[in-house]
């Protein structure tokens, strides 16, 4: 089974887990926007749901789907939020940020009840750091002084027309650092002044559906 129908089938089944009434953060990226089509077609047929976006591409897609959008500046908390992730362990570590989103997302996983992560099987390892780069995002103004301290094998991400921009109006820079005790590595990163966010989630997930092989596992925390 192609990747794209496994991260179609796990953005579906987490989107059962949505209920009449939650508050619900949608998540970025292409599983994301899966489980955003799942709970847009669940509105359709009469769910009750508000909901906040981790990005401008998820909104759109929320919009278009018929769910009703708030503003997060203006919510306290939330029920629930659905994302994907680049990888993800058995400790339920995972990095997140491939799509340049994590900041958004980590605020939003932060204020919310739970966190569930949908993922087609290629993304469950052993350990995360097993391929995926960690993304950092930093501040535009200190661009070559992060870039210098984030270490050896650390890349400015492109954009179209220059360095990549998030929706926040910074860059990211994918860094491979060592992630043999990624507790030390994000609480180096969380002191680099400039670096605003980063993509190594330790505490947030609460459970995970993976999709692999026709099937699609839920694992609790
Ligand atoms: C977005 O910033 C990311 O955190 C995504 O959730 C992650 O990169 C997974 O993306 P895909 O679902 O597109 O693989």
């Amino acid at each position: 089974m192609d990747a794209d129908t496994e991260k179609a089938r796990a953005g579906a089944a987490a989107a059962q887990e949505v209920q009449d009434g939650m508050l619900v953060g949608l998540g970025t990226g292409s599983t994301a926007a899966h489980a955003i089509a799942a709970i847009g077609a669940r509105v359709a047929a009469g769910l009750r749901i508000r909901a906040v976006a981790t990005s401008r591409a998820s909104e759109a897609l929320a919009r278009r789907a018929g769910i009703a959008m708030l503003d997060f500046a203006d919510v306290p908390r939330l029920d629930l939020t659905i994302d994907g992730a680049d990888e993800i362990d058995p400790r339920f570590f995972a990095i997140k940020g491939g799509g340049g989103a994590m900041l958004r997302e980590k605020v939003v996983a932060a204020a919310s009840d739970r966190m569930v992560v949908i993922a087609d099987g290629g993304k469950r390892v052993a350990a995360i750091g097993a391929g995926a780069p960690v993304p950092v995002e930093i501040l535009p103004f200190a661009r070559a002084s992060l870039l210098a301290r984030l270490g050896e094998g650390a890349v400015l991400r492109p954009g179209r027309d220059g360095p990549y921009v998030t929706d926040n109006g910074n860059n990211i820079v994918d860094c491979r650092i060592g992630l043999q005790n990624p507790r030390e590595s994000a609480a180096w990163l969380d002191g680099i002044a400039g670096v605003l966010g980063h993509g190594l989630f330790l505490d947030e997930v609460d459970a995970a559906y993976f999709a692999q092989d026709g099937t699609v596992s839920r694992l609790e925390r």
